[in-house]
């Protein structure tokens, strides 16, 4: 296959899932507000009949992402040992900056990145979208309950240490990818979706934490 057909795969795809995550992180900040609206928050979306084709669309993104994915970074990495967006950054003096250093970082792992994060998503969705939600308070029980261990809280503030550099990278990259950007707006851009990737990454970290430290259950 065509490498840029590849390419814009993975964009689409990655695309797909970030929306998925801004609404995600929406939805979830409701767990604040406690089991009351969380709980009616979960029921609205589980008994939505648009639930089980938009399941089957995130599943079909992600297996396409990553077998794209796949195919772009052994490409990438015999043909080409720099991808395109850092070169060009790069050569305006980009990756000398703490912020280049960053962006730099965040191309580079792009793909062992986004491998600990599936690993994060299979132990994510066993624990919560088929943990046991019967105890006290329904789901935000559940929820609540599990960030109470704190290795669990551990783990999911470190997953999202990959979560914010794959956004931060993924998303300008995405865009750019699809020709959605004038070569004058990277830069820009970049910055963006360093502030955008980071504000996610950190308002999921919100969630365990607050319910380690304040919750009560
Ligand atoms: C502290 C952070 C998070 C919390 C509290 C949380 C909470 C939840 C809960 C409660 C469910 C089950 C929903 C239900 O069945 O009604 C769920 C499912 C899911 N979560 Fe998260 N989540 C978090 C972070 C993430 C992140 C970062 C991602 C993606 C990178 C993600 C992706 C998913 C997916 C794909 C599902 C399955 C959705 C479905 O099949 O309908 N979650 N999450």
């Amino acid at each position: 296959m065509v490498s840029i057909l590849k390419k814009a795969i993975m964009a689409v795809t990655g695309l797909g899932w970030f929306v998925y995550v801004v609404l995600h992180l929406a939805g979830n900040l409701l767990l604040f507000k406690g089991p009351e609206t969380y709980n009616a928050y979960s029921e609205f979306l589980v008994s939505n009949p648009l639930i089980i084709p938009a399941e089957l669309g995130l599943l079909v993104f992600l297996v396409a992402h990553l077998a794209s994915a796949w195919r772009v970074t052994r490409e990438n990495s015999a043909a080409r040992p720099q991808p395109y967006l850092e070169r060009v950054l790069s050569r305006r003096g980009g990756t000398t900056s703490a912020s280049g250093w960053f962006s730099t970082f965040a191309s580079r792992t792009m793909w062992y990145g986004g491998v600990l994060l599936l690993f994060f998503l299979i132990l994510h969705v066993w624990m919560f979208k088929y943990g046991d939600r019967s105890g006290a308070h329904g789901l935000w029980g559940l929820v609540v309950r599990s960030f109470k261990n704190p290795w669990i809280s551990a783990i999911y503030i470190a997953a999202m240490l990959p979560l914010g550099f794959h956004l931060s990278h993924g998303f300008a990259s995405a865009l750019q990818t699809l020709g959605l950007l004038k070569p004058r707006w990277y830069p820009g851009v970049r910055r963006l979706s360093q502030v955008v990737g980071w504000v996610l990454a950190a308002g999921f970290i919100l969630l365990p934490l607050w319910a380690l430290l304040f919750a009560e259950v």
